[in-house]
């Protein structure tokens, strides 16, 4: 059978060498003559061999050794070795089956100095404090204690509970440290502000211990698919054992509609809704409806999308997206504004709405571009600066050389690197030109650079988030 080890003390404080040491010192009994050494503790895994080491020092010394035994604290005496009469294990359940002298044998000689004792198959009955004893010739008895620990690594597990939303606190992560001696100790790594709720049953195996943490918290839909990690300690384990778990919540369907952008018009193609839905579990239906209980014809409900191949007069109303789960339902709500005709400050719609004609896009930069010559025009023959240089279109366009530009009679002067914007020589104000920056940041981030469109679009940004709300039934 193998042997195992005295378990790695990475558990203990570092100063526990030095401390060791001192204890051995002062284990190390008798006076200046002759004295035992043992180990103040060992530790040994339920069920393996762990042996207590115990030795007569110094080695040099001429002492005769007339006996050993080794005692449990209560004095009960389970092993002893005599030169002549050999090895005994007087006490029934500390057996020559499980206990044995690991050096000291028959054969040995008259010198012994090495009583190490091994036990096999480590109950936890054996924890105990444990005397080692030398009766010496002639300088009488020395005696070093050890403290003999059982320890059980625990089996870890842990899994989410699933749980349907609610207003009171629940459990909804659980973590397992089975059969372990000491108690494994259990915590959870986690932002979302829970609490642990602890118990403890005894293990399988006598004198172990399972703990059975329960992560706690109200339960709303955001905790779902949240991971949180339980953590669990113990003596036995070089390093915590991390368990990650990924929170359940079950939530009727959160509805929010996207695909309005504010500029649906008579006669306007391929205009789209879309129902967006969180949920848990997924939604088994969606349901399209007006407040006006009147369903436009022209309207097609593709599950979650509504499509509009033409807009007209009856599109003009209150669009309903109800969702189901099976946790229950959710429903938003989305107000459409049919123009007459295309808003002309807004015909970049299309872009961020999705879908559009070809043609339609070519018409409206062509339109565009139109209106921006003739109100670069305008502006230029206004401005008292109008005119010097940069003020032709293509030099306008998509410029990225480092510019200067200075205002009026000694005003700011700015440095511009890199910006892809038109280098202004019209004289306008400081402030407006901040606005227009602002602008294009957002075109930017929304749009292909469409040059000539720039001084007549507003931001498009606002017209996406009109008036949405979701709505719990
Ligand atoms: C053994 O002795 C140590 C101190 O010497 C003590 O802390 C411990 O509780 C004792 N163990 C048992 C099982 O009596
Ligand atoms: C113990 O034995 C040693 C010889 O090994 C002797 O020198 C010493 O005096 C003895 N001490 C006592 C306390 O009997
Ligand atoms: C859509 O309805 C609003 C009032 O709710 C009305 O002002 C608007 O003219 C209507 N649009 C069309 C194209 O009929």
């Amino acid at each position: 059978m193998a042997r195992a080890a005295v378990l790695p003390p990475t558990r203990l404080p570092p100063t526990l060498p030095l401390l060791s040491l001192l204890l051995l010192l002062l284990r190390e009994t008798g006076a200046q003559d002759v004295w035992v050494r043992v180990l103040p503790e060992v530790r040994g895994r339920l069920g393996d061999t762990v042996e207590l080491p115990c030795h007569l020092l110094p080695p040099t010394s001429n002492v005769r050794v007339s006996q050993v035994t080794w005692q449990r604290l209560d004095s009960a005496t389970v092993a002893a070795f005599h030169p002549s009469f050999g090895v005994q294990f007087p006490n029934p359940p500390f057996n020559k089956e499980r206990l044995s002298f690991v050096r000291a044998t028959q054969d040995t000689n008259m010198d012994l100095r090495d009583a190490t004792l091994a036990f096999r198959g480590l109950m936890v009955e054996d924890e105990g404090n444990y005397t080692c004893e030398f009766a010496t010739f002639p300088n009488g008895t020395r005696r070093g204690v050890t403290w003999l620990r059982v320890i059980a690594q625990p089996e870890n597990h842990a899994e989410a509970q699933e749980v349907t939303v609610a207003q009171e606190p629940m459990p909804v992560a659980r973590c397992v440290a089975e059969g372990g001696r000491p108690p494994a100790r259990i915590t959870w790594i986690s932002s979302l502000g829970g609490e642990a709720r602890d118990t403890q049953e005894s293990g399988l195996q006598v004198g172990t211990v399972t703990v059975v943490s329960r992560y706690t918290l109200v339960p709303d839909s955001r905790v779902d698919g949240v991971k949180v990690m339980c953590r669990v300690e113990h003596e036995s384990l070089e390093e915590p054992v991390l368990l990650p778990v990924t929170l359940s919540v079950r939530y009727p369907p959160e509805v929010s509609i996207s695909g309005y952008d504010d500029n649906w018009y008579l006669g306007r193609t391929e205009a789209t809704l879309t129902c967006d839905v969180r949920s848990n579990p997924g939604p088994t239906g969606y349901d399209w409806s007006t407040t006006s209980g009147v369903f436009p014809t022209s309207v097609v409900v593709q599950g979650p999308q509504l499509l509009v191949h033409s807009v007209d007069r009856l599109v003009n109303t209150t669009f309903i997206c109800t969702a189901t789960n099976a946790v229950g339902t959710g429903r938003a709500e989305q107000v459409i504004f049919v123009r007459d005709t295309p808003q002309a400050s807004r015909n970049v719609g299309p872009l961020v709405g999705g879908v559009v004609g070809g043609t339609f896009l070519v018409l409206l930069l062509a339109g565009g571009a139109l209106a921006f010559v003739l109100l670069r025009g305008r502006r230029k023959r206004k401005s008292p600066g109008g005119g010097e240089g940069g003020g032709n279109d293509d030099d306008d366009r998509g410029s990225y050389d480092v510019k200067t530009q200075m205002f009026g009679n000694g005003g700011p002067v700015f440095w511009r690197s890199t910006a892809p914007e038109p280098v202004k020589a019209d004289g306008r104000g400081e402030e407006e030109e901040e606005e227009e920056e602002e602008e294009k940041a957002e075109e930017g981030l929304m749009l292909p650079p469409s040059g000539s469109l720039k001084d007549d679009m507003e931001s498009h940004l606002d017209g996406s988030l009109i008036s949405r709300r979701a709505v719990y039934v």
